[in-house]
């Protein structure tokens, strides 16, 4: 079967699937979700009616979003017994991996399977998962804090849960300011869906199998979880921490990136699709300097960001190769002048980009996809006899 089959690693030149729901145009850096485009999404939405948006295809009437966001509060309370799962983890253990265990487990709570075709049974599922998610999700962190776990509040908003699910103690009243919940806001929807990326196409492949929204859920996590996907965030930060340490040299970490002795890359640089400026970032960008200004934090890392920004587009390696600041290089910055720990950047992510992992492994089911099993090219051994080497 070697004629055949065309190998193509990392399927850089290969289409899974066709799809309606996100358009993405790499040479001039288009992101739309169902044909809206990033830039008015990120600038007038709000991160539930993109959500609705991404999983049912239109924008959402007033009473639609009410609903959903209803509906999503009915659901928005975790079976106590998930709390004796959360226990059994090390305080130190990544919150990407508790999260991937977390949202695995939901399954042995929701045991009932999906039938995708019955529309009150995938809503429900649906509104299940958003909801679940959330909450288990800030669990990570709090439990690394050694900080009692929070309960959703059913008079706030999603985003405004995250906050208080996130940072809320027993001992004091909280209450997250109107521009850090815009900039959440802001930063999920960015991160809400970009088609056939590596968690998605994940959650589709363990989807076609007809296994669970939380089973595939949990396993888009996972790949997530790497640091040449979404864990590219934390990496950018931790990176950016190195270079402030060593002195700001940016040029000496630029050279580094360049050499192919060195298995370092500039983290948050560069990007599958897009050859040219990632529009999310550029979005994140403006952000982030806005962001810190109200809020007044000084953090010198933005300012090496920058630097670093300048001088990867003037120079010839980087311009030859077209690689431009994605969507990693400037969202942490923001979530750590909300205050969120940088372990919990990706956890970020996954939070944005559960709507459109959703949407996707909807479509996917609704679409009546045959399940994912490619072939390959075999190179290994061709028949021999059995000889025992005992
Ligand atoms: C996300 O797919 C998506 O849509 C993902 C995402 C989403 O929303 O889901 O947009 C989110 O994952 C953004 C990407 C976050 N990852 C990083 O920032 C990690 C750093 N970036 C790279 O590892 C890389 O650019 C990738 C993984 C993003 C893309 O890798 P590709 O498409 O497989 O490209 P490649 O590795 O083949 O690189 C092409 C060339 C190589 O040099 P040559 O062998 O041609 O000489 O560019 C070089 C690479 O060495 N290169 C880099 C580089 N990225 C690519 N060199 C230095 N630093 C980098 N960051």
């Amino acid at each position: 079967l070697t004629g055949a089959i065309t190998i193509d690693p990392g399927y850089k030149n290969s289409g899974s699937c066709k799809s309606e729901i996100t358009f993405l145009d790499g040479e001039l850096g288009i992101l739309r979700y169902r044909g809206y485009s990033i830039e008015e999404l990120a600038e007038s939405a709000d991160f539930l009616e993109v959500s609705y948006l991404l999983i049912f295809g239109e924008l959402p009437t007033t009473e639609q979003l009410e609903k959903f966001e209803n509906d999503i509060k009915k659901h928005s309370l975790v079976n106590e017994e998930m709390k004796s799962i959360i226990d059994g983890f090390p305080k130190t253990a990544h919150p990407m991996g508790v999260l991937s265990s977390l949202t695995s487990a939901l399954t042995a709570f929701n045991p009932k399977s999906v039938n995708v075709d019955n529309e009150k049974e995938m809503y429900e599922a649906i509104c299940k998962t958003i909801a679940k998610f959330l909450v288990i999700a800030t669990w990570t962190y709090r439990k690394s804090m050694g900080y009692p776990l929070n309960y959703y509040d059913n008079t706030q908003g999603y985003v405004e849960n995250f906050m208080q699910l996130m940072f809320k103690l027993p001992t004091q009243p909280y209450k997250a300011s109107e521009v850090v919940i815009n900039a959440l806001d802001k930063l999920f929807i960015l991160h809400a869906d970009h088609e056939q990326n590596c968690s998605t196409s994940t959650v589709r492949m363990v989807g076609s199998s007809h296994a669970g929204l939380f089973a595939s859920i949990s396993a888009g996590v996972s790949a997530l979880w790497g640091p040449l996907h979404g864990g590219a965030n934390q990496a950018v930060l931790e990176m950016l921490e190195e270079i402030n340490k060593d002195g700001g040299d940016t040029d000496k970490f630029l050279a580094k990136a360049k050499d192919k002795n060195d298995p370092f890359r500039l983290m948050g640089f560069g990007h599958r699709v897009y050859k040219n400026f990632d529009p999310r970032a550029k979005i994140i960008k403006k952000a982030a300097n806005e962001v810190l200004g109200t809020l007044g934090v000084e953090d010198p890392v933005l300012e090496i960001a920058k630097k670093l920004e300048k001088a990867a587009l003037e120079d010839e390696y980087f311009k030859a190769r077209n690689l431009y600041p994605n969507v990693d290089f400037y969202s942490g910055i923001i979530y750590r002048a909300l205050g969120i720990p940088t372990d919990m950047f990706t956890v970020m992510f996954a939070i944005g980009r559960l709507p459109g992992w959703i949407a996707q492994w909807k479509e996917m089911r609704e679409n009546k996809e045959p399940i994912g099993r490619p072939r390959q090219v075999y190179t290994g051994h061709p028949l021999r006899e059995y000889k025992s080497k005992k």
